[in-house]
């Protein structure tokens, strides 16, 4: 009775607890064995009783030891061999792909597979590249057409370095330093100084695209703008160009896709017109060949500049582009496998 006593008084906290119970009363030299040993004395007589006696204490003590091991384990008590099953499962490791880099990739491959290398430019830019390379004469009002984000350098605040405002200074660079024929995607990050909502941010990406060679015509912009909404949108994608004014480009037109949401049908995404605008293009001017070392008599070329966001939020039904910079992973998981 006392020792039936004794062992209900424990308690576990950890397994610990519970091996030192098994070792107290259920091992070889434990408590219960010790009565087993004294049972051989017991005269013959009183044996069947003491059995009895022995044999319901037994019982007992291991029902107390089995709820000391569920004790045991809710309070945390685990080892090597016993793991604690109430841990929270470890967190699926594999991450997702960043929609924007879903989508430059996917862009990328579509032009890789019509001959155009990637190329890449700094975002950190100076005036001439920026700007004047490509046609935007000083103080001309084309150049508040996209707010700038100017670097102060030192104390004092000089006009020359600025954060990019589109890719065009990539074509520059590019021209600068290849000879024609040139067909090459440039993909990156641009900075516009904008209010940020859900429709604009102060940064973006950008898929710049140049094609110059020999004959190159406004009919080439045109199919080459086609098979890609068709690769990128699905194969009923139409497209309009609508024209438009830049700077370094002769004609220039903005670049419309129909609107695959309603089907040409007007809804809120495309403002009820049934397209979408997703970037601007043009035959390069000769005045912006001329500048970059390529002579306008035999060469001509295309060039166009699509928003990357602008195309992820249509191809994912996304409609708040803040979201493509917060980081919250209950957005990005959601791109897993996409
Ligand atoms: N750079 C222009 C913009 O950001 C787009 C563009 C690129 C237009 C190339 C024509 C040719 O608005």
């Amino acid at each position: 009775e006392s020792i039936l006593k004794e062992a209900s008084e424990w308690s576990a906290k950890s397994a610990q607890d519970v091996e030192n119970f098994r070792l107290a009363f259920l091992s070889k030299k434990g408590k219960l064995n010790q009565l087993f040993d004294e049972f051989k004395q017991v005269p013959n007589e009183k044996k069947r009783e003491f059995g009895q006696e022995l044999n319901k204490l037994k019982t007992q003590i291991e029902e107390k030891f089995s709820s000391l091991q569920e004790q045991g384990n809710e309070s945390g008590g685990h080892s090597a061999d016993r793991p604690d099953i109430f841990l929270p499962e470890v967190p699926d490791g594999l991450g997702a792909l960043h929609p924007l880099t879903l989508t430059r990739r996917r862009i990328s491959e579509i032009f890789a597979r019509m001959g155009f290398n990637s190329e890449d430019g700094p975002e950190m830019e100076t005036d001439w590249y920026n700007f004047t390379a490509l046609n935007f004469p000083e103080n001309h009002p084309a150049r508040e057409m996209q707010d700038t984000f100017f670097i102060a350098r030192g104390k004092e605040q000089k006009d020359d370095t600025l954060l990019r405002t589109h890719t065009s200074n990539v074509q520059i660079r590019l021209m600068e330093h290849q000879k024609p024929p040139l067909r090459s995607i440039m993909i990156g990050r641009v900075y516009r100084n904008e209010a940020i909502s859900a429709r604009a941010h102060c940064q973006f990406h950008q898929a710049e695209g140049l094609y110059v060679d020999k004959n190159v015509s406004f009919r080439d912009l045109k199919d080459t703008l086609l098979h890609f909404a068709k690769e990128m949108f699905g194969k009923d994608t139409k497209i309009r160009l609508r024209p438009s004014y830049f700077p370094f480009t002769e004609p220039s037109a903005e670049i419309d896709i129909s609107c695959f949401i309603c089907k040409g049908e007007g809804c809120n995404i495309c403002k009820k017109t049934g397209w979408v605008e997703i970037g601007g293009a043009g035959m390069v001017d000769p005045f912006v060949l001329e500048s970059s070392g390529i002579d306008p008599e035999e060469y001509t070329g295309f060039a166009f500049g699509m928003g990357i966001e602008r195309i992820a939020m249509l191809k994912y039904d996304i409609n708040d582009i803040r979201l493509f910079f917060d980081n919250d992973v209950r957005f990005l998981s959601q791109f897993k496998g996409a």
